[in-house]
């Protein structure tokens, strides 16, 4: 893992040396506390520095002054809040993020108080650190040179100390937001990993790591799951020379008799598409179509480190979908674990036939509360929604409306999109059951049609992450192309509703 960055709460004090972030609202107003230790001259020298570089405290841009004169900081740091009245609706995550990126030294100090003497809460202290912690992640295991002049430097501060009011009381959230922070991190270094280190085997070895938080492991190896009946799965990594492995990951933070709730995630490790075979333009990202296993590994991760009350189970499917002599072909009739027959129109459409099986497995096994899966799993979904939204699906207006919600407050967002019989229609098979394409027409929502078939009546829903998970658009948090999509949302909704 890379780019981790120790970030220690400490009380209010002086800081001395070093580079010193403050925070100035639009009137260029800093806090009581800031004002004090810049002094009169020190805050003439910003006012004047902020005129040259038409500095007006907008919401996260940033003012720099380099060795000022008379203050002690090798850099200060004034980072723009907006108008001090919106302070109460600040994203904190996302501030913290773009603080990180305008802090270029080792150490620095954060007097993290604030104009017109607005009190942040412990939570918003956790949360801001979680987004200094998110923008340091870099994924630079493979870069033997290190660059000097990038456009965003490859160091990264590694010891920041914010200064708060009072360190105890934000103990609990310091400790929540770095639970947080290494699952998205554990499930960012998971998608940016190439595909010939993170085969299937290689994948289930990492998910079992989780062990070390008292998460119980199990990996279920090909010749078991052909013995089980995971017909559709197994069918999609025939072709490659990697076993495929399902694994399942049991966070047990509540009694022993309460229901649990369910993860499940596609994990294909590289997909070329099969003998339906995809073009060679961009297939180098399909070493991404295992982030919805990734997201779940993460999400485990963060419930059992921050001690989650909760029962959770995580279900990762994990195949190579590779052309091969033995590969599977379209016209190929495979039968599923829940004995229904599929028709195996295109190759390509590998997805959805790893989590038919996963899905039937999770629902028939733990009975649990709710599903939520999620998967990379159509181009359509780019196509509808862009890199904003994750496409949202379900069986269950109560969990979709509180997905809904954990999307606003965490910052990952989704967007309901229908399921409704007509479309079901559409994957009727001549032949078998079902058909795993349904033509050109709404085909993230065929998709989703047929994922529903594998869930029976338990509460399900299933995000599509093909736009968000990877080659993810560069924000205040993230400058990863794995973003860890999912951990945030999913640890949001548990915390919201299914925790106590
Ligand atoms: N993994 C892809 C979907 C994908 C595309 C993810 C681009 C991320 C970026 C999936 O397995 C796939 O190939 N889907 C096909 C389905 C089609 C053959 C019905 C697609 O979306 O084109
Ligand atoms: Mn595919
Ligand atoms: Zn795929």
């Amino acid at each position: 893992m890379t780019g981790r960055i120790k970030v220690e709460f400490v009380s209010v004090a002086r800081p001395e040396g070093g580079e010193v972030v403050v925070f100035a609202d639009d009137t260029l107003s800093v806090s009581a506390t800031a004002a004090a230790w810049l002094g009169e001259a020190g805050l003439e020298q910003v006012r004047r520095a902020a005129a040259v570089e038409k500095f007006k405290g907008a919401a996260r841009t940033a003012l720099v002054l380099a060795a000022p004169a008379g203050i002690a900081a090798e850099r200060l740091v004034v980072v723009g809040v907006g108008p001090a009245k919106d302070l109460g609706t600040t994203d904190w995550t996302r501030l913290g993020g773009a603080t990180l990126g305008k802090i270029a030294g080792a150490q620095a100090h954060i007097l993290f108080d604030f104009p017109g003497g607005f009190a942040p809460s412990p939570e918003a202290a956790g949360d801001f650190s979680l987004g200094l912690r998110l923008r340091a992640y870099r994924f630079d295991r493979y870069k033997t040179k290190k660059k000097q002049d990038d456009e965003e430097r490859d160091d990264v501060p590694s010891e920041i100390a914010l200064q708060i009011a009072d360190p105890a009381a934000a103990k609990a959230a310091r400790k929540a937001a770095k639970a947080v922070a290494e699952g998205v991190t554990l499930a960012r270094d998971l998608v940016n990993e190439p595909a010939n280190v993170l085969d299937p085997e290689e994948f289930a070895r990492r998910a079992g790591e989780l062990a070390k938080l008292d998460v119980a492991v199990e990996v279920i190896g090909e010749k078991q799951l052909r013995e089980l009946g995971f017909g559709a799965l197994v069918g999609v990594g025939q072709g490659s020379r990697s076993d495929s492995q399902v694994a399942v990951l049991r966070w047990n933070g509540a009694g022993e008799d309460v229901q649990p709730v369910a993860f499940v995630g596609k994990g294909v490790t590289f997909d070329t598409g099969g003998i339906s075979i995809k073009p060679a333009a961009g297939m180098e990202d399909m070493k991404g179509d295992m982030a919805g296993a990734a997201a779940v590994v993460g999400l485990i991760h963060t419930l059992a480190a921050r001690k989650a009350k909760v029962n959770a189970v995580g279900v990762i499917g994990l195949v190579e979908n590779m052309p091969d002599g033995k590969a599977q072909r379209p016209g190929d009739i495979v039968t599923s674990l829940s004995g229904q027959t599929i028709e195996v129109i295109n190759t390509d459409a590998e997805g959805r036939l790893v989590l038919a099986d996963l899905l039937w497995y999770t629902q028939g096994r733990f009975r649990p509360r709710f599903m939520v899966n999620l998967a990379t799993l159509t181009g359509a979904v780019i196509v509808a929604l862009g890199q904003e939204n994750a496409g949202l699906f379900s069986n269950n207006d109560e969990l979709a409306q509180r997905l809904t919600e954990a999307g606003k407050i965490s910052g990952e967002t989704v967007w309901r999109l229908p399921l409704q019989p007509e479309y079901d229609k559409l994957i009727d098979s001549k032949v078998a059951d079902v058909k795993n394409t349904g033509g050109r027409f709404a085909s993230s929502i065929t998709a989703a049609q047929f994922l529903q078939r594998f869930v029976n009546d338990t509460p399900w829903a299933h995000l599509d992450i093909a736009g968000t998970g990877m080659a993810a658009k560069q924000t205040d948090t993230n400058r990863s192309w794995g973003s860890g999509w999912g951990v945030r949302l999913l640890d949001r909704l548990v915390r919201d509703h299914y925790e106590g």
